[in-house]
């Protein structure tokens, strides 16, 4: 099975640390020794927007803004990639073919950002679909898909299942309420769309959610099923490639 999983930068480094880190590295080290193939996206999280609000107020530009983004997902991609030890590639990937040889050479992916003007959750969306993965999964700090930001929206309702177009529809709805968070944004939802990409969006802050769901499809966030795509795989019905 080869999926790629998303993690958010507030979910690995919700502060610079490395028990975090760690805990994720475990479980995709885990996968890894059971015969999966992992690409992982690292976003970029507090520090991010920490740099990116402080730039801004120097007079950045947002194409600077997003330069800056994107160089501190990769500073926390090297957190991963310490953590993972020899499994993993060297360096992160800044591109899809270099992130897709290091999967086929038999090494765990890791990147961060790529170009402006996007999110990781495009980045982790589009590495999926060009390795032609089996499951794309966001590992986010909240539990799923909700029908409004369920912050601010008291009887927000979590969505179990999503087909992809249901996906890009409500996302679409929530981006255009100004200040509300989507889980994922909505280039994601429409690059998992035209790829049919099946899609699993969770809370990862404990990282075994994200083994339970890989290898099991067993999770409480949201399952977006895109039209077409066939019986769930097998790897999670027996545990097994
Ligand atoms: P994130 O993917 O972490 O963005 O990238 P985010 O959605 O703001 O973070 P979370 O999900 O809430 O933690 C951080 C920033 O890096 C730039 C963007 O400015 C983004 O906001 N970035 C990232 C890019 O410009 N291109 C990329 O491919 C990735």
């Amino acid at each position: 099975m080869k999926v790629v999983v998303s993690i958010g930068g507030s979910v690995l480094v919700p502060e610079p640390g490395a028990d975090r880190v760690a805990e994720h590295a475990a479980v995709i080290d885990d996968l890894v020794g059971d015969g999966c193939r992992v690409g992982t996206v690292v976003g970029g999280g507090g520090v991010a927007r920490e740099y990116i609000g402080a730039a801004r107020e120097l007079g950045a530009n947002e194409i600077e803004l997003d330069k800056l983004g994107i160089d501190v997902t990769r500073l926390n991609a090297r957190l991963l990639i310490a953590a993972l030890g020899e499994d993993a590639v060297t360096a992160p990937a800044e591109d899809y073919e270099e992130a897709g040889e290091a999967l086929r050479r038999g090494d765990v992916s890791v990147m961060g950002g790529v170009a402006p003007a996007q999110t990781t959750d495009a980045v982790g969306a589009a590495f999926a679909e060009y390795v032609d993965a089996d499951l794309l999964v966001y590992a986010t700090s909240v539990p799923g898909v909700y029908s409004d930001d369920p912050n601010e929206v008291d009887d927000a309702t979590k969505y179990d299942s999503l087909s992809a177009t249901e996906l890009v529809d409500v996302i679409a709805g929530l981006e255009m309420n100004a200040g509300s968070s989507a889980p994922v944004d909505l280039l994601a939802a429409k690059i998992i769309e035209r790829s049919g990409m099946r899609t699993i969006v969770l809370d990862g802050t404990d990282p075994d959610r994200i083994s339970r769901a890989v290898r099991h499809g067993d999770h409480e966030g949201t399952d977006v099923v895109p039209d077409g795509v066939g019986e769930e795989p097998t790897y999670w019905a027996n545990g097994e490639r």
